[in-house]
């Protein structure tokens, strides 16, 4: 992997067009004189620009699992197959997926074997998806509520890492109270599926109210809901307006973030969002698309389309099946989870459900 490690000889690294302004690229870098971007998702790219080195090149593959901005999932298998076949190691970044995805919260990794990873006890010798990646990064922000990260990968790679990635050592360590507080939110989510679960009823329910009312989201099957305005200047008035007149804060996404034409407010409900919070925010989009005249979904489709929003596009099966999110056939047409049962009968009933 690195040029230390290999007497001097180059280290390659593969990333995706997208994702360069959020990967902690100080980590890699160091052990990197040369970067290849391939088009987001576009394994086949990927395999053309592995094809062009050296296979005795050591080279990392670095992507992530969710998507940030558009919501959309990394081809982890894909992407490992060709890792293996090349010669290359993996980096994945699962920043948006831990605390959220899998029966532990370990990430989309984890969710990949759902039932797999549900009952299999730690230090299994049974090969798993998140077995094929060689370096998985995660944050103690977002879902866990802390601040601060960590990487996991085998003993050996962390060991290379913590000793030669500048990023870590030249950086003060995280105080006592942070990691404590760090330890309790993780064995916390690790057990309880109960937040997972809300925050994709919310995300079910968001998505489908905004689809009724014909305001465009870009279709992933996450939680990020990127609803799609398409022009820089507007998507700030929008999000303006959002907080003066309605109280919401929602961000907009513009240039370099997203491409010129593809700017977006960038939803992200939480477990937390109550049906009365959802119904203001849904009410107050639609005032502020009315008010400015905001492009709709079928305006979209019927001018060519943007950013997925386009006409005879299929909304991808959400990464949470219906099975896994414990949803019962009879509340289905109601997105209303079941919610009395204890977490564990929950994670039972999904390991029993999982296809
Ligand atoms: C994809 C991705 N990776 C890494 C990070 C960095 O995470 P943190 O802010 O916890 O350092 C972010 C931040 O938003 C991100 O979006």
């Amino acid at each position: 992997m690195l040029t230390t490690a290999y007497e001097g000889r180059d280290c390659f690294s593969y990333h995706h067009r997208l994702h360069s302004h959020h990967l902690p690229l100080s980590l890699l870098l160091p052990f990197c004189c040369c970067c290849c971007f391939w088009c987001y998702n576009d394994t086949a790219h990927l395999e053309e620009l592995l094809k062009t080195l050296d296979p005795s090149i050591p080279k990392i593959i670095a992507f992530e699992t969710v998507y940030s901005m558009s919501g959309t999932i990394g081809k982890v298998n894909d992407i490992c197959r060709l890792a293996k076949k090349y010669g290359a190691i993996t980096f994945l970044d699962e920043v948006h997926a831990v605390g959220m995805y899998g029966p532990h919260g370990a990430g989309v990794a984890e969710h990949l074997d759902f039932a797999g990873n549900l009952n299999r006890p730690q230090n299994s010798p049974v090969q798993t998806v998140m077995d094929q990646v060689d370096i998985i990064s995660g944050t103690l922000g977002k879902a866990f509520g802390v601040v601060g990260g960590y990487i996991a990968g085998s003993a050996a790679m962390v060991d290379v890492i913590r000793s030669y990635a500048p990023g870590f050592i030249f950086t003060t360590s995280l105080p006592p109270a942070i990691v404590a507080g760090a330890t309790a939110s993780i064995q916390y989510l690790r057990n309880s599926p109960h937040e997972r679960i809300a925050q994709q009823t919310n995300t079910r329910t968001l998505k489908a109210e905004l689809a009724a009312l014909d305001i465009p989201v870009v279709p992933n099957p996450s939680h990020i809901v990127p609803v799609l305005v398409g022009d820089a200047e507007v998507c700030k008035a929008a999000s303006d307006e959002l907080l003066r007149s309605h109280g919401i804060y929602v961000q907009s996404i513009n240039y370099p973030t997203v491409p010129r034409g593809e700017e977006r407010l960038r939803i992200t409900p939480t477990p937390g969002h109550t049906d009365e919070m959802m119904g203001h925010l849904i009410r107050s989009l639609e005032s502020v698309w009315q008010r400015n005249g905001l492009k709709r979904t079928s305006q979209w489709k019927a001018t060519g389309g943007r950013a997925g929003v386009v006409e005879g596009a299929v909304d991808p099966a959400p990464i949470w099946t219906e099975a896994q999110l414990g949803l019962s056939a009879s509340v289905l047409g109601h997105l209303k989870v079941v919610t009395d049962a204890a977490p564990q009968d929950t994670l039972a009933a999904q390991a029993t459900a999982q296809p």
